[in-house]
């Protein structure tokens, strides 16, 4: 079955399967980690307009972070050399910064992870260069209507599946397709951690969800089909029909009474118009 592990600030974790359990300790560490995160997701909007490049909104997001004291966990992640992941159109995820240059109409999603005091605050959020359609824009509002369902599902006593089971239910009344080839994950001290969130799943499978776990939840939605393929950088990930995909991200908590959400925006720009 699931092994579950008791963590405190001492404890040195592993990617050992297990699913880890935390304290009032964690909890303050990926509050802080997380509020890092959305203020400078924060503020990207005031950055995101055509005519800027993905590298000059990466260099900020390094500037900001490392100005707060935190380190970019996605730096040197794997080979990677990023400070951010920017995903426009159909991109996915795992968008790499750099000389692209944002045009009117274009949705991208920003997705940051500061490294504070050893906590991993992980989130991101769609954005919009100019003026999207009205199907970019209706993609992105259900997206973020996926996720939020997905939250709600997320509470103690319940099954990790039926986080999945919530977002694919609403994907689907609108004729959207869930990305099945990338996951939401444990973090904490680690970055990618068990269990594995799956964005399209069984109600009642899965892991019983105990307070003290700590997870992201984050729904990769597109207006064609569900297929991805990872182009020849070994990351950006795109659908394979080109059609436009949507995402947003939270790394939450589940509490004795539900959850709570670590990376809300503090300005409330939790989805677009940021207005
Ligand atoms: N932040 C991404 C996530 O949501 C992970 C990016 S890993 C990278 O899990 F190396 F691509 F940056
Ligand atoms: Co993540
Ligand atoms: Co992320």
């Amino acid at each position: 079955m699931h092994d579950y592990q008791l963590v405190d600030g001492d404890t040195t974790v592993y990617r050992d399967g297990s699913i880890k359990l935390h304290t009032p300790e964690g909890f303050e560490g990926m509050r802080k980690a997380g509020r890092l995160a959305a203020e400078i997701l924060d503020a990207c909007v005031e950055l995101v307009k055509p005519g800027v490049t993905t590298g000059s909104i990466d260099d900020a997001v390094r500037g900001m972070m490392l100005d707060a004291g935190a380190v970019p966990a996605t730096l040197g992640y794997r080979g990677y050399a990023h400070s951010s992941c920017i995903s426009i159109n159909h991109v996915i995820c795992h968008g790499i910064p750099g000389d692209k240059v944002l045009k009117d109409g274009d949705i991208l999603n920003i997705d940051v992870t500061p490294l504070v005091d050893g906590w991993h605050g992980d989130t991101s959020r769609m954005f919009y260069a100019g003026e999207p359609s009205l199907k970019a824009k209706k993609l992105v509002e259900v997206t973020y209507e996926c996720l939020m369902l997905g939250i709600a599902a997320a509470q103690p006593g319940a099954r990790l599946g039926d986080i999945g089971a919530a977002i694919e239910a609403h994907a689907s009344q609108f004729r959207y397709s869930v990305v099945r080839e990338f996951c939401g994950h444990g973090l904490g001290k680690l970055f990618h951690d068990a269990p594995e969130v799956i964005h399209a799943a069984r109600a009642g499978t899965g892991p019983e969800l105990r307070p003290g776990m700590f997870f992201t939840i984050e729904p990769m939605i597109n207006l064609g089909k569900p297929w991805a393929k990872v182009l020849g950088d070994g990351w950006t990930a795109v659908t394979r029909d080109k059609s436009l995909s949507a995402q947003f991200e939270h790394s939450i908590a589940i509490t004795e009474t539900g959850n709570e959400i670590f990376t809300k925006s503090p300005t409330g720009r939790d989805c677009p118009p940021y207005v």
